[in-house]
């Protein structure tokens, strides 16, 4: 399966950086299928830079009703976008996003011919207690709920261990690995085996030019979900070219 590259930005980038980010970012040649995921504010002025790109675009958020009285949210038809992610633990963790407003948006998302990232993963706590599989099984089936068999071809996963994001310390690939393949057979019980090694798992947290290598070498790990290394071009980069 060809790999995916996501640049989660986050919080970070005017729309003027983020336009000379990805001008620069359209000259390096890529085997991986790239989605940059900038502010809201930034979206429109990239998509007309990209154009016919082959980088793809993502928001990092949305509302799941369509339009009306909700000051401050963003509603699927506003973006424009090829994907969304939707989950993050740190809308999770500040924002108070719950599974149940997350499978919402996942089918809002799908409803609107939006790809939705969706982001799951425990937190320290839960780990030591040995609770990781638990806990990401019952999110899996929580924000998956109701989405029809078909629709699953135009989900992506990423598996976040919460205590790895913006950490420095990541998960082991074979940490990783034992996860993915675990998501993998959650979800091959709704969509059966042979679907489900179609299914895009993206690994994220703390992925860098140093590490990227052997999480790419495991082998449910399709991709990564990329944050603070996704802000400067070099680094950014060197990760696209190290999975060509
Ligand atoms: P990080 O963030 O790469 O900075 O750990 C990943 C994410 O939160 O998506």
């Amino acid at each position: 399966m060809k790999k995916m590259i996501v640049g989660n930005w986050k919080m970070n980038k005017t729309t003027a950086e983020a336009m000379v980010f990805v001008k620069r970012l359209k000259k390096v040649k890529s085997k991986a299928d790239i989605v940059m995921c900038p502010a809201f504010t930034a979206l429109y002025a990239v998509s007309k830079l990209l154009g016919k790109s082959k980088i793809k675009l993502g928001a990092q958020n949305m509302f799941y009703e369509e339009k009306g009285p909700y000051t401050g949210e963003v509603s699927p038809k506003m973006l424009g976008v090829d994907y969304v992610i939707l989950g993050h633990s740190e809308r999770r963790e500040y924002f108070n996003e719950t599974n149940e407003e997350i499978n919402k948006k996942v089918k809002a998302a799908l409803k609107n011919k939006i790809k939705p990232i969706l982001c799951v993963g425990e937190s320290l706590k839960q780990r030591k207690a040995k609770k990781a599989k638990q806990v990401v099984g019952n999110q899996l089936k929580k924000c998956l709920k109701e989405v029809k068999k078909n629709e699953f071809s135009r989900i992506i996963i990423a598996y976040e261990p919460i205590w790895a994001i913006g950490t420095g310390k990541t998960a082991t690939a074979e940490q990783a690995q034992e996860m993915h393949s675990f998501i993998r057979s959650v979800v091959s019980k709704i969509i059966g085996v042979k679907s489900s090694k179609k299914l895009k798992i993206l690994y994220g947290g703390s992925v860098n030019p140093k590490n990227i290598k052997s999480i790419f070498e495991m082998k449910d790990i399709d991709g990564a979900l990329i944050g603070g290394a996704s802000l400067k071009l070099t680094s950014f980069a060197r990760m696209i070219h190290l999975c060509s």
